[in-house]
């Protein structure tokens, strides 16, 4: 059993200490928001994430887990410190570090005994060596401290799952046996470990993050060019990702992605590579393909309407991905705030996220379920692939629309079904839609 403290308990940071613990290790999970770790002591979790209730509460009761707003009381004691805070976007595009810094200070200032300071938010190459100025800056006697960069990679709505079998670990530092003792904790996983030094495992992580969101958005450029070839991208990324080299996963063409890790990771990467001197073409590719796609699902009901305006429009699905209630750069917001600009009354229904929203979408009309999102809107748009979406009467769903006209913007309809249906469908680079249709079946 290893003694950990980790700082911040949101979507990494309290998946991370709860797994630690479960793992068999003793584990305190400091955050400086008081509430959070009141409620997280009544297991009242502060985010949505599926069965991470069930994995805390069963920590908490052996003891192992532990919560606290204490720095002092999270150190006491511990060989390793998880840095878990968050790293939003800074004003030019750079990832801002305040609350990294914040916590390295802290940790400077409570640290009593020889600490492996390890980061697993993410931040920018060069950072570990930043965090290391800091702590010895601050620390009021010099106490042995070494900094190692283990980059996070789960997913939110498999995060717990993510956390237990992940792909790869990736470990980052200039002293070895730190690294070796880091890599220790994740022996149960059974995963494969790369040892490197700092600035290549955070480097690691932006690469990551950046291919994956130049998966999306190159799909989503295919999808437009099937539309107007009359191709069908589904199919298309299909026969691609049998390919071994090219793989099936993030191929989904659809509003673009969204979320707290893709937009901003992709944008400091860009960041760095510009201040370095170095042009970040394909990067901005990716960006700004993503920023077009979320105003394609928009484009396409002026297509069939001329103006949004007054017109009444329900987003179905707002929370960037399914099984989460992460409205953090969700492509909801930019639709909602694009067809309100345009005189649209917007409605919204999410199974989770719909309060989120309603603090970043002030226009936004709640509605109950699916059904009283349908009630009386002359279109639907499909942001988030909610199992729950997939399996509604279409039948009853259309009854209750004034207008049948409903844009798929996650390909999760047939679009034959629907069209059979009597709705008037647009999904995304689903073969010809609409005009091109009509044309290409004269
Ligand atoms: N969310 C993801 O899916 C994901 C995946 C991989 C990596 N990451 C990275 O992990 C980091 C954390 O992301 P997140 O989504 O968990 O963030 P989050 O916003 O959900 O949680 C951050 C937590 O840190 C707390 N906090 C802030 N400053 C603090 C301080 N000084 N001391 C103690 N607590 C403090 C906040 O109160 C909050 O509870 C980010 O760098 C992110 O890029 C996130």
């Amino acid at each position: 059993m290893r003694n950990i403290c980790v700082i911040g308990v949101g979507y990494v940071g309290l998946v991370t200490g709860t797994a630690f613990s479960d793992l068999g290790n003793k584990v305190t999970a400091v955050d400086i928001n008081e509430e959070r770790i009141k409620n997280l002591k009544q297991a009242i979790m502060p985010i949505y994430e599926p069965g991470l209730k069930e994995v805390v509460e069963r920590n908490m009761a052996t003891g192992r887990l532990n919560l606290s707003t204490s720095y002092e009381e999270g150190l006491k004691d511990a060989e390793f410190v998880f840095i878990c805070v968050g790293t939003p976007q800074g004003v030019d595009g750079e990832a801002d570090l305040q609350y990294v810094r914040f916590a390295v200070e802290e940790i400077a200032r409570a640290m009593d005994h020889e600490l492996i300071i390890i980061n697993k938010s993410t931040v920018p190459v060069g950072t570990g060596d930043w965090v290391a100025n800091i702590v010895k800056e601050t620390q009021t006697k010099p106490i042995d401290f070494h900094v190692v960069s283990c980059p996070e990679f789960l997913r939110e709505g498999s995060a717990v799952k993510d956390f237990f079998n992940p792909d790869r670990i990736v470990l980052g530092s200039t002293d070895r046996d730190a690294a070796d003792q880091v890599a220790q904790l994740h022996l149960a996983l059974r995963a494969p470990i790369v040892v490197t030094d700092l600035r290549t495992a955070e480097m690691i992580k932006y690469a990551s993050n950046a291919f994956l969101a130049t998966k999306i958005s190159f799909i989503n450029e295919i999808a437009n060019i099937c539309e107007a070839l009359g191709a069908d991208v589904k199919e298309v990324a299909s026969g691609m990702g049998y390919d071994t080299r090219i793989g099936n996963r993030f191929l989904d063409a659809g509003v673009g992605y969204g979320g707290s890790c893709f937009p901003k990771d992709v944008q400091a990467l860009a960041y760095m590579a510009q201040v370095h001197g170095t042009h970040p073409q394909l990067l901005e590719a990716v960006m700004q393909i993503n920023e077009i796609q979320r105003k394609r699902v928009v484009l396409k009901l002026e297509e069939i309407w001329g103006s949004v305006k007054g017109k009444t429009v329900g987003l179905l699905g707002l929370a960037f991905k399914e099984n989460t209630d992460d409205m953090r750069e969700s492509p909801a917001i930019s639709i909602g705030d694009y067809l309100n600009g345009r005189g649209a009354i917007v409605r919204g229904y999410d199974p989770v996220a719909m309060e989120e929203a309603a603090k970043i979408m002030p226009y936004l009309t709640c509605a109950e379920d699916a059904y009283a999102l349908a009630n009386d809107a002359d279109a639907i748009i499909v942001l988030t692939p909610w199992n729950e979406f997939k399996q509604l009467d279409m039948t009853r769903f259309k009854d209750l629309m004034r207008e049948p006209v409903l844009i798929d913007g996650r390909n999760i309809y047939l679009p034959e079904e629907l069209r059979e249906l009597g709705f008037t469908y647009r999904g995304v680079g689903r073969g010809y839609d609409g005009q091109q249709l009509k044309q290409a079946t004269e």
